[in-house]
C-alpha cells in the first residue's frame, strides 16, 4: 500500500506519533464497535488528498469560485453513484456528517417546532432522533416510540397509536442500536394513514440495505439520511438521498430534490469537503462490486455466529437475536454493568462500547447493556471460527472480570489473532 509519512514526521513529530500508536491499535484490536468499519487504501488516497485545498460552495457546475471543473466531476461521480446504489431519485453528497444530514433533511420537510415520530433513544434511536440536549429535540417536537417490552422488536402498532395521536409531520425510522430488520413498508402505510412524510435514517445498515441484504427504503420513503462511514465502508461523512417531487407541496416554489440540496447548502453548511466527496465517490463504487455483497453477507454470518455462540454462554441478547451487523447484551444478566463489561474487555484489547437497553433502569454513563458489531472485524477478513474464540473470550473475561492477569493473558492471544488478519498491509511507521 503507497504511503509514505516522512514528511508529517518531520514536521510534526507529535501528530505523527499518533498516527502511529492508532495504526498500532487498529492492528491490535478487535474492534466490535458496531458504527466503525475500515477503508480501503483507495478511499484513503482520495480522503487524504489536495482536494482539500478546493473551496467549492455551491454544487456541480453551479459553484461560487472558479477553478471547480474536477471538483465538479468527482461531486458529480459521487452523486450518479450514489443515486445508482440505492436507486433513488435524488442525491446530496456534501453532508459533512450523519448528523448534520439529519438537520438538512429535517429542514426539507418541517420548520422549527413541528411534529415528528422517532425511535425513542433507550430503544435503539440515536442522539440526533430528539435528545433535549441535541438540536433535533430543541428544535423539534419529538415524540417517541419504542420496542415491545416482551419481544424488544419495534411494536409497529405502538407506532400508529402515538401517530394518530399526535399527527406528526414526519414519521422517522432507522436506529442506531437495534439489531433487527426495520420494516419500512409498515412504516410508509402508517405514514400514509396520517399525512406525514416518511424519513429513514439507515446510518447504520446503509451497507446491507446496499448489498440488498435488508429491506430497501428507497421505494416508500421520502427522504433518506446516511452516514457513509459505517457498514458503508466509507470515508466519515454522509449522504441524503430524496424522491424528486414533494409530496405535500406538489406546486411549491421547490421540489424536495431542491429543498435537500438549498438545505445543505447555503442552509446548513459552506463549503463541501470534496476530498471526502471524492472518497465517498470511490467507495459507492467499491460498493457496487460483486465483493462488497460478499463481504455484507459475511458481516451479518459473522453477527449471527457471534450471538449465537453468546447465547450459548448464557448472555441475554436483546430481542433474542440479530438480523444485522450488531449485537445488543444486557451484561446485567451477568451481574455486571455496561462500563465494568466496555472496561474489562478494552483491557484485553476488545473494544466493544456501553449501551442503553430498553427499559434501562440504569443512566446513559453506566448502562445495562454493551453493543458489539462485526462490519470492522469482517473487514480485516474475520469468519465463523474467529467469532467463535471472540465469544469466548468475552465469556471468560465477563466470568471473571477483575482478573486482570487473565485480561492481560486474552490480550496476548488477540495480538496473535490479529497478526493474522492485517491492517493497511505494507503501511510502516517507525
Ligand atoms: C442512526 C444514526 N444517525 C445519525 C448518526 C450521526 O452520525 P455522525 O456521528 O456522523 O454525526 C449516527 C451515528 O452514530 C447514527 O447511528
Amino acid at each position: 500500500m503507497g504511503f509514505n509519512f516522512k514528511e508529517l514526521q518531520e514536521v510534526d513529530p507529535a501528530i505523527y506519533e499518533v498516527l502511529k500508536n492508532e495504526l498500532n491499535r487498529q492492528r491490535n484490536v478487535i474492534e466490535l464497535i458496531a458504527s466503525e468499519n475500515i477503508v480501503s487504501p483507495a478511499v484513503l488516497q482520495a480522503m487524504g488528498s489536495w482536494l482539500t485545498n478546493k473551496y467549492s460552495e455551491g454544487y456541480p457546475n453551479k459553484r461560487y469560485y472558479g477553478g471547480n471543473e474536477h471538483v465538479d466531476v468527482s461531486e458529480q461521480l459521487a452523486i450518479d453513484r450514489a443515486k445508482q446504489l440505492f436507486n433513488a431519485e435524488h442525491a446530496n453528497v456534501q453532508a459533512h456528517a450523519g448528523s448534520q444530514a439529519n438537520l438538512a433533511a429535517y429542514m426539507s420537510v418541517m420548520k422549527p417546532g413541528d411534529t415528528i415520530l422517532g425511535m425513542s433513544l433507550p430503544h435503539g434511536g440515536h442522539l440526533t432522533h430528539g435528545h433535549p440536549v441535541n438540536f433535533s429535540g430543541r428544535l423539534f417536537n419529538f415524540v417517541h416510540y419504542g420496542v415491545d417490552k416482551e419481544n424488544e422488536v419495534i411494536d409497529i402498532e405502538e407506532v400508529r397509536k402515538l401517530a394518530l395521536e399526535h399527527k406528526p409531520k414526519v414519521i422517522l425510522a432507522g436506529a442506531s442500536a437495534y439489531p433487527r430488520k426495520i420494516d419500512f413498508e409498515a412504516f410508509r402505510q402508517i405514514a400514509d394513514e396520517v399525512n406525514a412524510y416518511l424519513m429513514v435514517d439507515m446510518a447504520h445498515i446503509a451497507g446491507l440495505i446496499a448489498a440488498k441484504l435488508h429491506p430497501d427504503p428507497t421505494p416508500v420513503s421520502d427522504v433518506i439520511t446516511t452516514t457513509t462511514h459505517k457498514t458503508l465502508r466509507g470515508p466519515r461523512g454522509a449522504l441524503i438521498l430524496s424522491k424528486q417531487e414533494d409530496r405535500f407541496d406538489k406546486d411549491g416554489k421547490k421540489n424536495l430534490a431542491q429543498k435537500v440540496d438549498f438545505n445543505v447548502f447555503p442552509g446548513m453548511q459552506g463549503g463541501p469537503l470534496e476530498h471526502v466527496i471524492a472518497a465517498k465517490a470511490v467507495a459507492f463504487k467499491e460498493a457496487m462490486q460483486p465483493e462488497f455483497v460478499k463481504y455484507q453477507e459475511q458481516v451479518i454470518k459473522n453477527a449471527k455466529v457471534l450471538c449465537d455462540s453468546l447465547k450459548d454462554y448464557g448472555f441475554r441478547i436483546i430481542s433474542g437475536g440479530t438480523d444485522n451487523h450488531l449485537i445488543l447484551i444486557d451484561i446485567t444478566s451477568k451481574g455486571l454493568t455496561g462500563k465494568d463489561a466496555e472496561t474489562a474487555l478494552d483491557n484485553a484489547m476488545i473494544c466493544t462500547n456501553k449501551n442503553m437497553i430498553p427499559f434501562d433502569q440504569r443512566s446513559p454513563f453506566n448502562p445495562s447493556g454493551i453493543r458489539l458489531g462485526t462490519p470492522a472485524v469482517t473487514s480485516r477478513g474475520m469468519k465463523e471460527s474467529e467469532m467463535k474464540q471472540i465469544a469466548e473470550w468475552i465469556n471468560k473475561i465477563i466470568a471473571d472480570v477483575k482478573n486482570t492477569e487473565l485480561q492481560q493473558k486474552i490480550k496476548q492471544e488477540v495480538e496473535e489473532l490479529c497478526k493474522g488478519f492485517p491492517v493497511y498491509k505494507g503501511v510502516e511507521l517507525e
